[in-house]
């Protein structure tokens, strides 16, 4: 429940709530939002970047964070590794159990490829199942996947690669049917048209949802189907470096199980990334909305095999995460509460923004009200804005939160606050990386044969802000791409040679001759809450 302080402050919420129904909130002009973004995005901040000092990205800004991973030592240092000993033997070897991994390895199947997904956690725990508000697809009369692409390259900065840009907006209605034939139960009217509503920055109703459990839905759907078609799942067990052939070309990983710490060569004639993001990489001490297991790894094994990052230095901040009660201190609270009519205010009830501008606007303006202009909510962890639940039920009837965002009231509501009668407490979260591994409209990654990224791990489909309900919709569209053309391509490639590591050792030279001495090992596998070294 919340305490005596707040109570005063929602007595200025409540005092403000009739008279900002039907209120059209303000849109920032173009100069105000850039100015916002250079004082207040956290992205902007000079001090939580370096640049990377080795790899293919050298002198390139990246967070402090990051480099320490990229910059760090090889879990495989120092292993005793025979090579030759091979214990998996595969087309296609996934390494992610999330949304796109599992995409990608249902589509390798259905193109007769001998798949088999690795997982370090268990099949389906990853950021798809955190998903809340829902997926995008331009599939109404009203709109066009032409329209889809404005907004999109527009709350991006128009920094998104165009050709993967088009890639996703133009498959975004057939993923969103494959979807719904494979039995995600998504919002429909009673006439069986579903129901799409607003994101920040979408100028068309496109979002499609299961309730605000989408990605829950979209996971157990994608699960059941992985099971369905018995595909091989190593689940418990990290990829800890790639393996590459006498070529170069991507053939493999090496293993390692979670719980035993034994290692295994899974050899591979396609390799797809598809480690999802990094929130639990707390960039400069944010809390997170992510999945335990979003630690970057991807893009360590990637960069270390030579693969290029591009927006690196690009982060989301989710505008609403939980800021109140300590509990669920920076989970996800869905923009869908936004699209459904709540409205942001500060501590003395006053709307100060327009509840729907892009994320990074909008976080940056919460950040501002709390920081400089001293109208943020204290929490005992800092401060809060107020998203003023009340106001739906107020506008559109008794019924409709427990309705449209049922999730929401249940995580509140452990914690004795009725979110249909008081507001929630939010502050930005760390949400998205926007930045990741480079690829090629087919999935692979310009740098080496036969290694393909699907997913958050992939860099430049959103440019450098993405619109909500575009990575649902990324995760499908790109991890069935990558899934598609590398069991194609799986199928002209002979058994890779000989396996090696020699790029970890290329690598581990390139640290000594800049002088990088590390204590850090990555990839990062799972974050450390405790105060234990290693
Ligand atoms: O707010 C949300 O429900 C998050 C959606 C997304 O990141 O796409």
């Amino acid at each position: 429940m919340y305490t005596p302080e707040m109570f005063e402050s929602i007595k200025k919420v409540e005092a403000t709530r009739e008279s900002r129904i039907g209120a059209d909130l303000r849109r920032m002009t173009a100069d105000e939002k850039e100015k916002l973004l250079n004082e207040y995005h956290p992205d902007r901040k000079k001090d939580a970047f370096t640049t990377l000092k080795i790899g293919p990205n050298k002198g390139e800004k990246v967070p402090l964070e990051l480099a320490a991973l990229l910059e760090g030592n090889s879990r495989v240092k120092d292993l005793n590794l025979d090579l030759d000993d091979i214990d998996y033997d595969v087309d296609v070897l996934v390494i992610g159990g999330g949304g796109s991994g599992s995409s990608a390895a249902i589509e390798a199947h259905e193109n007769g490829a001998n798949v088999m997904i690795v997982t370090k956690l268990r099949l389906g725990d990853a950021n798809t199942m955190m998903a809340e508000g829902g997926i995008q697809a331009a599939d109404k009369p009203n709109d066009s996947p032409l329209i889809h692409y404005l907004d999109a390259f527009g709350g991006g900065h128009f920094d998104a690669q165009p050709d993967l840009l088009r890639k996703l907006v133009m498959d975004g209605p057939g993923a969103v049917k494959w979807l719904n034939e494979l039995g995600v139960l998504f919002d429909k009217e009673k006439d069986g048209t579903m129901i799409t509503i607003h994101g920040g920055g979408t100028s068309r109703k496109r979002m499609h949802a299961a309730a605000d459990y989408s990605g829950a839905e979209i996971m157990r759907t994608l699960r059941d189907e992985v099971f369905n078609r018995r595909i091989s799942v190593v689940d418990f067990t990290a990829a800890i470096e790639l393996l590459l052939d006498e070529n170069g070309s991507a053939a493999g990983a090496i293993l390692q199980n979670m719980e035993t710490g034994e290692h295994f060569v899974a050899r591979a004639k396609t390799v797809i990334i598809a480690t999802g993001g990094a929130g639990r990489m707390h960039y400069q001490g944010f809390p997170t909305s992510n999945h335990y297991g979003a630690t970057a790894d991807g893009l360590v094994l990637g960069y270390r095999a030579g693969a290029k990052l591009l927006y690196q230095d690009s982060l989301q901040y989710h505008p609403t995460g939980v800021a109140y009660p300590p509990q669920i201190f920076g989970a996800l609270v869905t923009e869908k509460t936004r699209s459904i009519g709540a409205q942001i205010l500060n501590v003395d009830g006053e709307a100060f923004m327009n509840p729907l501008e892009t994320r990074d606007v909008c976080a940056s303006s919460i950040i501002r009200e709390c920081s400089t202009r001293g109208k943020g909510v204290p929490t005992p962890e800092g401060y809060g804005v107020w998203l003023d639940t009340p106001l739906v039920e107020l506008v559109y009837g008794k019924g409709t939160i427990e309705k449209r965002i049922p999730g929401m009231m249940r995580m509140y509501g452990k914690y004795d606050i009725d979110i249909r009668v008081v507001p929630m407490l939010v502050y930005p979260t760390l949400h998205y990386q926007n930045g990741g591994l480079r690829i090629r409209v087919d999935g692979r990654t310009a740098d080496i044969n036969n290694l393909y990224v699907a997913g958050e791990a992939v860099g430049g489909i959103h440019g450098t802000n993405r619109l909500m309900g575009n990575s649902l919709l990324d995760i499908i569209v790109f991890g069935r791409n990558a899934g598609k053309n590398a069991s194609e391509a799986s199928k002209s490639i002979p058994t890779p040679g000989r396996l090696n590591l020699k790029h970890v050792e290329r690598y581990t030279k390139e640290l000594k001759d800049a002088g990088i001495k590390s204590d850090v090992f990555s990839p990062k596998l799972l974050p450390m809450y405790t105060h234990r070294k290693r």
